[in-house]
């Protein structure tokens, strides 16, 4: 028996709006996106267009994350800290957005390049993003969750980059992080069923290097053990009868 939350028809109409609100918050940010600016004021921009649509960040106070979004610069993989630093020429930035919209949560997420990028950092995101594409193509109603991983180990094998282990996608819902754990790498487990009516997403962490990861000293930033480039991409996706919906494209 599946402890996986199955939602409602009516879930999914909240669910696609809290989905379309995260990511109008990376189209708004997008052109924001450019050398000179702070970590920091993207999360203010980001966190003034989030309250102004009526919704809340979930990350903001989350277990005590500081900040409305996630932003991790070039060798962060996850959950860097919005802050003073300024982006350069030739970083690439993933930011992390996740919102409340009435109780209810959408988590995406994409990898900008700022300015001109050595051709090493632009085959990473490309290929993040295809890990990302390939993952949600494995999604089939009535599938399995280790289709997922197993369909972006397949492909990014061939590329020589690494999948990070220790971060993985998630339900999502009501709570922001729900049941099943989504795995990025083939675990050789079939896992449990996908069904009509569950939320999650997928959200792979791709590096140039080692897929090892450790966490900085402030207790959040998720950084690659050799200071590799790391980029990801994430989706919130809608299992649906017969198809899938991604609620954030
Ligand atoms: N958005 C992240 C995710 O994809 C979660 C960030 S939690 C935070 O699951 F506390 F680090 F912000
Ligand atoms: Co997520
Ligand atoms: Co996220």
């Amino acid at each position: 028996m599946s402890e996986i939350e199955i939602y409602s028809l009516d879930d999914l109409g909240y669910m696609r709006n809290s989905g379309r609100l995260a990511r109008d918050v990376l189209l708004f940010i997008e052109p924001h996106v450019q050398p000179g600016v702070s970590t920091s004021t993207l999360n203010d921009l980001c966190h003034d267009f989030i309250t102004q649509n009526g919704a809340t960040s979930a990350t903001l106070n989350y277990n005590g994350f500081p900040k409305s979004i996630c932003t991790s610069v070039n060798h962060v993989i996850c959950h860097g800290i919005p802050g003073e630093y300024k982006l350069r020429q030739g970083d690439i930035i993933n930011i992390d957005v996740t919102v409340n919209l009435e109780g209810w949560h959408g988590d995406t997420s994409k990898t900008f390049l700022v300015g001109k990028c050595t051709k090493l950092a632009e085959t990473l995101v490309r290929t993040a993003e295809r890990a990302l594409n390939v993952g949600i193509t494995a999604v089939k109603p009535f599938g399995y969750f280790g289709d997922i991983g197993a369909a972006i180990q397949q492909f990014v094998d061939r590329t020589g980059f690494s999948i990070v282990r220790d971060y993985c996608g998630h339900g999502i819902g009501r709570e922001m992080h729900s049941k099943p754990a989504v795995l990025h790498y083939d675990c050789r487990e079939k896992g449990e069923q996908i069904l009509p009516g569950m939320f999650f997403t997928i959200e792979p962490m791709i590096n140039v290097g080692s897929y090892k990861s450790r966490i900085l000293n402030d207790g959040w930033t998720a950084v690659t053990i050799d200071k590799s480039l790391s980029a990801q991409f994430e989706h919130t996706i809608a299992v649906m009868n017969d198809s899938i919906e991604i609620l954030t494209e």
